[in-house]
């Protein structure tokens, strides 16, 4: 507490008093009837700067304190805690310079100017500069005389500031300028919101937060123009619009998506400082794994924004946590967010918009994989495996083999049985390859082939294309492979895979080599024992695996 005399301080505000009635004071008026006392200005500031600056002051001052300003002086240093507190004898500040305690670096820079420091902390409270108006902590935010509390206290009146500091507040009589320290005036939103996005709960919305996400005011509150509209700090009727502050919450906090589920208007609660119903913080998505979809703006802090806080990770009815397969525009493969803006924006994003089926899986060229849905590209991974030589025709057997051939293959991402979601039933990883459907698999269940396929040992079986069906069945050429390895990247043999070279079956005889072939099988093998393939690449055709026996001579 101050020790300024009541006296002292009923003098002053007499005569800030006198002066709001009309009269303004001339610049630092000489002051009479007290002892003048150690100010800032006049003595401290200079022998601070004198003294102290050169190690307290400068881009890394000594223990984090500088000395180098006034409100750096009053300011925390190492440890967070004022180091001057107005009349307060156990200040860090004077517990430092005390001949008794200080250390040979502060009893050297202190010399015995140690009462003058003491005399300004103790007896003086910190003032700032000599005043007949304003009291010594017209400067020190933790004063109950600090300027913004003398504002408060005046109703927000500047017209009473203006009397001596001018219209424009650049100094007036008092030649004081208030745009010294607050560049745009004393009344733009900076002045008395300047440091809000660095506190407590605004500080995680306003930018800086886990998810690096950034909202305005107008997200949580009615927003003024200026500082005097309505509903802001004054009401319609000009009186003090009394604390707590209004929240309104915005569009996103109410936004109800199809398929979500909202229980009631999103709401912040002032008695208890907690959000209810709020889109962004996933009330109304139902995922029964969100662990605090009603967060506390005062209360807990940290940790109501981690993961897993809104909705689960992986929300209760994913049986998968590579989120990054179906959401890689949001997420990586380590669950980073990766784009802080489609994150909580109101949209599910599945994959990069512009890169269409590419954008989870396969390249602009085909949405087959390479890469797979982990972002493995070597045809060993399952994933990837022998797609290629499948959809693009590359081993030379045959046109083009379809997806629809092994999957069920959607239009649109969001076509049912594609990547479904997290409902349930959805249907999940990994790829299912010979669904029991009839728009897949014409060719590989031809002529009665049963095709399936194992993930464990990652083998087909049973594919007419690969020797399935009734017809290549009385083939018993010795050692053939019908059932080849999905990741084996050594290719088939002609002759050892599918069928025999002949196959092993009337009318062939087993002296045949593939240069008869082209005698019976005109349209498929040519006179050198090729297949034939014809037409563009895309679109290639063969009546080699194409379902029917072609015999023509
Ligand atoms: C030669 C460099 C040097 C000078 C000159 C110096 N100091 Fe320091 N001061 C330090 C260092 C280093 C520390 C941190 C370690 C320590 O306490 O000695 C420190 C610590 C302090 C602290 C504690 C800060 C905290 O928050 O931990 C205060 C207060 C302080 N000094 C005030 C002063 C004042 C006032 C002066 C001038 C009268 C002054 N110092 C001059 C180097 C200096
Ligand atoms: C009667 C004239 C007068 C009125 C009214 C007045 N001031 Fe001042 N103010 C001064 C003078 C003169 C100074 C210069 C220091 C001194 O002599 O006190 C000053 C200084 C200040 C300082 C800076 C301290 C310094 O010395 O550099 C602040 C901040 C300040 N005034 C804020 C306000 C605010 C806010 C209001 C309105 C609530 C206000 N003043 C009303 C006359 C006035
Ligand atoms: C020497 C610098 C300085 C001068 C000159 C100054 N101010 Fe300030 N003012 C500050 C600081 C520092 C703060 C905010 C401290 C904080 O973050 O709480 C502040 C805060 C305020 C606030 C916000 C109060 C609140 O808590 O919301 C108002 C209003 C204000 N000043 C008005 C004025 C007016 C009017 C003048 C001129 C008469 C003036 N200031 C001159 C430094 C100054
Ligand atoms: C995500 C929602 C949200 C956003 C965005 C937000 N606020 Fe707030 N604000 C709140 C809540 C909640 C309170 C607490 C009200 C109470 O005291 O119960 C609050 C309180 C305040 C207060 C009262 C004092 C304080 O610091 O608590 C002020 C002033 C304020 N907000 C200004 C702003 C300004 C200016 C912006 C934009 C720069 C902003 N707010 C953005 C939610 C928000
Ligand atoms: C002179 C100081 C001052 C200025 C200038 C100022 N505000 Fe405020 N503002 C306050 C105070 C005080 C509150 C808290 C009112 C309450 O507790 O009800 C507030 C509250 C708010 C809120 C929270 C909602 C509400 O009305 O309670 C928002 C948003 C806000 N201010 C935005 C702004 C914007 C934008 C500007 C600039 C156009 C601005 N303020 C200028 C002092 C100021
Ligand atoms: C197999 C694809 C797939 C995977 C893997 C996946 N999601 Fe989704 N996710 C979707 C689809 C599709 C939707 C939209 C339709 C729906 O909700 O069913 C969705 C919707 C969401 C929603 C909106 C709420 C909801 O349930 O509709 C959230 C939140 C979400 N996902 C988070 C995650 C997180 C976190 C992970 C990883 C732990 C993840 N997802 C993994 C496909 C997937
Ligand atoms: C503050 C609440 C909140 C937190 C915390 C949160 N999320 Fe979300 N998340 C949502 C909401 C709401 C959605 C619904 C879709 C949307 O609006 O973007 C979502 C959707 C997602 C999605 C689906 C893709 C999308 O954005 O559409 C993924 C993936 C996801 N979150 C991952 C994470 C990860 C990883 C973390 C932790 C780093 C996390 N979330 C933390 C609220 C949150
Ligand atoms: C010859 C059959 C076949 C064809 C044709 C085929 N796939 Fe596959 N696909 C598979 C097999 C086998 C798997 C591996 C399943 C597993 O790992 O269990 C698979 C897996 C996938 C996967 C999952 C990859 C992963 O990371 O697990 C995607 C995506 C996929 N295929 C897309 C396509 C698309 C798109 C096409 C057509 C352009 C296509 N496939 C054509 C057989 C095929
Ligand atoms: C949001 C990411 C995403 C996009 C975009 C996407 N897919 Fe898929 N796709 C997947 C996932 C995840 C799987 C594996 C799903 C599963 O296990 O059933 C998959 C599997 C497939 C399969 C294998 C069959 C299946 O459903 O399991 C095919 C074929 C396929 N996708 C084709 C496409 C086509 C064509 C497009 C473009 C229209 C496309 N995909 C766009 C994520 C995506
Ligand atoms: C003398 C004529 C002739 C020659 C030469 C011939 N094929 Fe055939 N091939 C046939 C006839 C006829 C059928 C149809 C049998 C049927 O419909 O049951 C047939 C059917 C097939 C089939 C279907 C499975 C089956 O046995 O019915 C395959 C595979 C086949 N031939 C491969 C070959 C290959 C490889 C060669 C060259 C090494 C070849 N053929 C040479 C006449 C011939």
């Amino acid at each position: 507490m101050g020790r300024l005399t009541d006296p002292a301080r009923a003098l002053r505000a007499a005569l800030l008093a006198l002066a709001l009635a009309g009269s303004c004071a001339k610049a630092r008026p000489a002051v009479t009837g007290t002892r003048r006392c150690v100010t800032w200005k006049e003595e401290v500031g200079p022998l601070l700067a004198d003294r102290c600056t050169g190690c307290h002051g400068g881009a890394k001052p000594a223990a984090g304190y500088d000395t180098a300003s006034y409100l750096g002086t009053l300011g925390n240093g190492s440890d967070g805690v004022p180091n001057a507190v107005a009349g307060d004898e156990s200040s860090l500040l004077l517990q430092t310079l005390a001949p008794a305690a200080a250390n040979q670096t502060h009893q050297t820079a202190i010399g015995t100017s140690f009462p003058t420091v003491q005399s300004w902390v103790v007896d003086c409270a910190l003032s700032y500069d000599t005043s007949s108006v304003h009291a010594a902590g017209i400067l020190n935010p933790a004063s109950p005389d600090f300027h913004g509390e003398l504002v408060r206290a005046n109703k927000y009146d500047f017209s009473l500031c203006a009397k001596c500091h001018g219209q424009d507040f650049t100094g007036g009589t008092s030649q004081v300028s208030c745009t010294s320290c607050h560049k745009d005036g004393p009344t733009a939103c900076s002045t008395c919101h300047g440091d809000i996005a660095s506190k407590g709960a605004h500080a995680r919305h306003l930018g800086g937060g886990p998810l690096g996400k950034m909202y305005g005011c107008p997200e949580c509150h009615k927003t003024p123009t200026t500082y005097t509209d309505p509903g802001h700090i004054f009401l319609a009727d000009g009186s003090l619009d009394p604390p707590p502050a209004e929240v309104t919450l915005g569009a996103m906090a109410a936004l109800t998506p199809a398929g979500a589920t909202r229980a009631a208007a999103p709401s912040y609660d002032a008695g208890t400082s907690t959000c209810s119903n709020i889109y962004c913080h996933g009330a109304v998505l139902g995922d029964s794994a969100a662990t605090n979809t009603n967060p506390s703006w005062k209360g807990a802090g940290q940790g109501q924004a981690d993961c897993g806080t809104c909705h689960g990770l992986p929300p209760n009815n994913v049986n998968n946590n590579a989120c990054a397969m179906c959401h890689p525009s949001v997420v990586d493969r380590d669950r980073t967010i990766i784009a802080a803006d489609l994150h909580v924006n109101g949209k599910v994003d599945l994959g990069p918009a512009d890169k269409g089926c590419a954008g989870c899986h396969g390249s602009m060229t085909t949405p087959a994989p390479p890469p797979d849905l982990s972002g493995q590209t070597a045809p060993t991974a399952p994933g990837v495996g022998a797609h290629q030589a499948h959809v693009q025709g590359k081993a030379h057997l045959g046109a083009p083999i379809a997806c629809t051939e092994c999957h069920r293959t959607p239009k649109e991402v969001g076509d049912p049985g594609h990547i479904g979601g997290h409902g349930p039933g959805a249907d999940v990883y990994p790829a299912e390859v010979f669904p029991t459907d009839p728009t897949v698999g014409a060719l590989a269940a031809a002529d009665g082939a049963q095709p399936s396929f194992d993930g464990a040992t990652g083998t087909c079986a049973g594919v007419y294309c690969h020797g399935g069906g009734a017809k290549l069945a009385g083939d018993t050429t010795a050692n053939l492979d019908r059932a080849p390895v999905w990741t084996d990247a050594t290719g088939l043999t002609c002759g050892a895979a599918c069928h025999g070279a002949p196959p092993a079956l009337a009318p062939h005889q087993p002296t045949m080599t593939r240069l008869d072939c082209a005698v019976c099988h005109r349209r498929t093998v040519d006179p050198f024992g090729n297949i034939i393939i014809a037409g563009a690449p895309g679109a290639e055709t063969s009546f080699h695996m194409n379902g029917a026996i072609d015999v023509s001579m």
